[in-house]
């Protein structure tokens, strides 16, 4: 298996060119319950971006991911969701909203829920509260009891 590494950065050109050529939001980046990550290879090349909003003490967003289109395909999105999962406070119920890859992050144990089944501190979220379009599909990790 190629050596990858997930690595912190700053809210950057890349990465917001990155996101809106994947058509994913950038007009609510900043903040400092953000951080981002790039999944970097063994020649120092950046292949995908993810990243996380904490939202409360009970609950995070996991945003922003999106693999570089000439790599998709080759196991780096699972990668990718594996190694920033890891990165999230444990305790913390793991929410997303997507339009397009609801069965990408099924295979990880997110489950769709309705709007009404997400805390109010997921639905303010900027993403979920106004940028993103009425039928994304809001989904929780089902995490295995600890
Ligand atoms: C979704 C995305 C990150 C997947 O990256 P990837 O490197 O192609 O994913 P992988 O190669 O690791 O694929 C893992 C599995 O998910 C499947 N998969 C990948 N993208 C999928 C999608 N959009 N919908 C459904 N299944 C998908 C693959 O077929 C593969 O299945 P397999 O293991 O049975 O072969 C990538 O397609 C992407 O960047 N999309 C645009 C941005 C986006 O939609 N991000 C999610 C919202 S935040």
């Amino acid at each position: 298996m190629r050596e990858l590494n997930l690595e912190p950065v700053p809210v950057s050109d890349a990465l917001k060119a990155a996101l809106t050529s994947a058509g994913l939001l950038t007009d609510d980046l900043e903040g400092a319950d953000r951080a981002y990550f790039a999944l970097v290879d063994s020649d120092g090349g950046i292949v995908g971006y993810s990243g996380f909003e904490t939202c409360d003490e009970a609950s995070v967003l996991l945003r922003s991911v999106v693999v570089v289109p000439e790599f998709r395909s080759n196991g780096l999105g699972r990668r990718l969701v594996e190694l920033t999962l890891a990165k999230l406070p444990i305790a913390a119920e793991v929410y997303l909203a997507t339009t397009s890859a609801a069965p990408f992050f099924e295979s990880f144990g997110f489950t769709p829920i309705q709007r009404d089944q997400a805390p109010n501190a997921i639905l303010s979220t900027r993403q979920l509260s106004g940028l993103c379009p009425a039928s994304a599909t809001i989904m929780r990790l089902n995490r295995p009891p600890t």
